[in-house]
């Protein structure tokens, strides 16, 4: 059995990775090693076999004997450790998380419901890195690679709604936080029936202005009760970072960086006070007009995860929303219809879990590509 050293496999991150591949029997097909930045010579979680004591994640002579390594320990320590280990000689599989190799040109971005030629075509020509995509891109290429597959694609501009997790555990712990403040702040007026909302919308907004910068340390705004229209950094042209991910990775995932085969993607990022999962409207351009249900069914049809949703209030409400899909890999595509610009013009929106489809689920599938 392949050695297989695992790195960050304790945050949130690799907690849901571990988990995954408990449920689907990923153990059973490899001989895990655990590494730690923190505790080496500790004991193993329970999946390890031979290799009980967690070994040093800086140890590049005990890193250098896995033929396959997978982190979710961040970009800080890919930056230190990956180029030591390749410099070192090393010559297997590293499956990552973290963006810092996602653009570079010895590495896939894996996702291979939707782009499993392209992973296949790099493992023949010896490519050895394979990384993780951008949650927000990932999501919506799981929900609407039936279009891009059938080349009907000629824009996109994606609207998200990012959830607090994007940002990491911590800020998920301070969107609660900041609920809880606000719910105290005003749950005598709450309480009773009688008072006037416009008094608690007073009580709510001076409480919001007033959170403290504890409170306030992740996301540096409150998130509770508003939204935050920039993720990631500027990049000084007006884009944020998370917004250029999303053209840049989706071309690269699908295998289109040329120039002439790009297909413009750009759009506005935000994160709004949900917890896991992120969603996106989304307006499509394209290439020709086609008939409506021949649509649905090119978006229903490309995948098993993919759940196409009837356009209508009952079914968007239920099943098109974070609370519906947390926890599972089901990614619903409803909205879709014909806009009033034109019949090449189509909306839709989609939710994914991002710390599944967006961040876990394509590493361990990465993981068991190698395997077969
Ligand atoms: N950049 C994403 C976010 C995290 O902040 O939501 C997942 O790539």
């Amino acid at each position: 059995m392949k050695l297989v050293g695992l790195v960050g496999w304790r945050g949130m991150v690799g907690s849901v990775l571990m988990q995954r591949m408990q449920d689907e029997g990923d153990f059973a097909h490899i001989e895990p090693v655990f590494f730690t930045t923190s505790n080496p010579g500790g004991i193993a979680p329970k999946m390890a076999k031979n290799e009980t004591k967690l070994k040093s994640a800086t140890d590049i002579a005990e890193l250098s004997k896995c033929e396959i390594i997978i982190s979710c320990q961040g970009g800080d320590y890919t930056t230190e450790v990956f180029p030591k280990l390749r410099a070192a000689g090393w010559n297997g599989y590293w499956i990552d998380a973290a963006s810092t190799l996602r653009m570079s040109d010895d590495a896939v971005i894996v996702l291979d419901p939707v782009n499993l030629n392209v992973i296949k075509d790099a493992m023949v020509n010896g490519v050895k890195n394979f990384i993780g995509g951008n949650c927000t891109v990932s999501c919506m290429l799981m929900g609407l690679g039936g279009l891009f597959k059938n080349d009907l694609v000629d824009w996109m501009t994606s609207m998200t709604y990012q959830a607090a997790s994007g940002g990491g555990a911590q800020h998920m712990r301070e969107l609660l936080t900041q609920f809880g403040t606000i719910n105290s702040a005003v749950k005598n007026l709450l309480d009773d029936p009688a008072s006037a909302i416009l008094e608690i919308d007073r009580g709510v907004l001076a409480t919001q202005h007033g959170l403290s910068a504890e409170e306030t340390k992740q996301f540096g705004v409150p998130l509770a009760g508003n939204l935050i229209p920039w993720i990631d950094k500027d990049l000084g042209n007006g884009q944020s970072k998370e917004e250029w991910k999303g053209g840049a990775e989706t071309n690269k995932i699908l295998g289109r960086h040329n120039g002439s085969n790009v297909i413009p993607v750009d759009g506005l990022c935000v994160r709004i006070g949900a917890m896991r999962c992120h969603s996106q409207a989304l307006t499509i351009k394209l290439k020709k007009d086609v008939p409506l249900d021949e649509i649905n069914d090119i978006i229903a049809n490309d995948n098993q995860w993919v759940k196409f949703v009837p356009n209508t209030r009952e079914a968007s409400v239920r099943d098109l929303t974070p609370a519906a899909v947390t926890g599972s890999l089901t990614i619903p595509v409803g909205r879709v219809r014909k806009m009033s610009m034109g019949p090449e013009y189509i909306s839709a929106f989609t939710v994914g879990d991002q710390l599944l489809w967006g961040a876990a689920e394509p590493l361990r599938r990465m993981l068991r590509i190698v395997l077969d």
